[in-house]
């Protein structure tokens, strides 16, 4: 699977999608599909007013074409969805949205399809909620058919530093195949999981995370309290701990 061959539809064209979509569309034919049919239009009119993407992008980007009819998806190959993922007002994840683009994606999607997913979603949402929309939606069988990545985006809007092209991601595929082609896709960057399913990859990686956050504190309580010394102070200290001062610079 060589997703650099592929045509490409980004799905939703806010923060994150516009400049996904920019960029991809630079170098080769790529859909930007969102159902706003005004942010469309200023698109269409040279015009971001996230303030994302600087006009002259927009214009370098010659092969992407703006569309709010479904219609525009058919014939794409790789699916990249972008919609936002709220809250409610109890602030439970409202997936409405991201149900509703995978019902457009599902619609339009082929055997041999990849639809990865770049909203910020909880670890098992790809599989538990977006996948079944898909297989519903389109006919098709998850895995058999279709496949699926999740890449969640991590732009920071603002940030003329550190733009889109250059911070490092997470990826992961629903097989090891398409695991390696999203982390092969331009976009697609290093800190991937391919043999696990998608929401063990990402619960795997932020459990890392986890202990080595953990294990720092714990190294920094033993530099300031040796196993020695800590014998010979305990339980005096023991009520307090160390203090910030005491403790190592990380
Ligand atoms: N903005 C950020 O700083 C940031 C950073 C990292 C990750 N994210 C995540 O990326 C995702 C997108 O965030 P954003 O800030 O780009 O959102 P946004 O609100 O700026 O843009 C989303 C776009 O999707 C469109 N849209 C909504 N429903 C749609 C549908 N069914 N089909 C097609 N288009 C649809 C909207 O019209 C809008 O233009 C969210 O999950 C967010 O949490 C955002």
């Amino acid at each position: 699977m060589d997703l650099h061959s592929a045509r490409i539809a980004i799905v939703g064209l806010g923060y994150v999608g516009l400049p996904l979509a920019v960029e991809f569309g630079k170098l080769r034919p790529v859909v930007g599909f969102d159902i706003n049919p005004h942010r469309i239009a200023e698109l269409q009119a040279g015009r971001d007013s996230t303030l994302e993407v600087e006009p002259d992008h927009l214009a370098a980007a010659k092969h992407l074409q703006f569309a709010s009819d479904p219609a525009a998806l058919a014939g794409c190959q790789v699916f990249i969805v972008t919609v936002p993922t709220p809250v409610d007002q109890a602030n439970r994840p409202d997936l409405t949205p991201l149900v509703k683009a995978s019902e457009t994606v599902g619609r339009a999607l082929k055997r041999g399809d990849v639809v990865v997913y770049e909203s910020t979603v909880y670890p098992g949402a790809t599989e538990e909620v977006c996948v079944p929309v898909l297989e519903k939606t389109s006919g098709l069988h998850f895995n058999t058919d279709f496949f699926c990545g999740y890449s969640p985006e991590r732009i920071n809007p603002g940030d003329k530093e550190h733009r889109l092209p250059t911070i490092k991601k997470v990826t992961s595929g629903s097989t090891p195949e398409v695991a390696d082609a999203v982390d092969a896709a331009p976009r697609g960057r290093l800190i991937r999981d391919s043999e696990e399913p998608v929401r063990d990859a990402v619960g795997r990686f932020r459990t890392q995370l986890f202990q080595r956050a953990m294990q720092q504190k714990v190294n920094a309580a033993e530099a300031a309290f040796p196993p020695s010394a800590q014998r010979q102070q305990w339980p005096a200290n023991a009520a307090q701990g160390p203090s910030s001062d005491q403790l190592p610079d990380q």
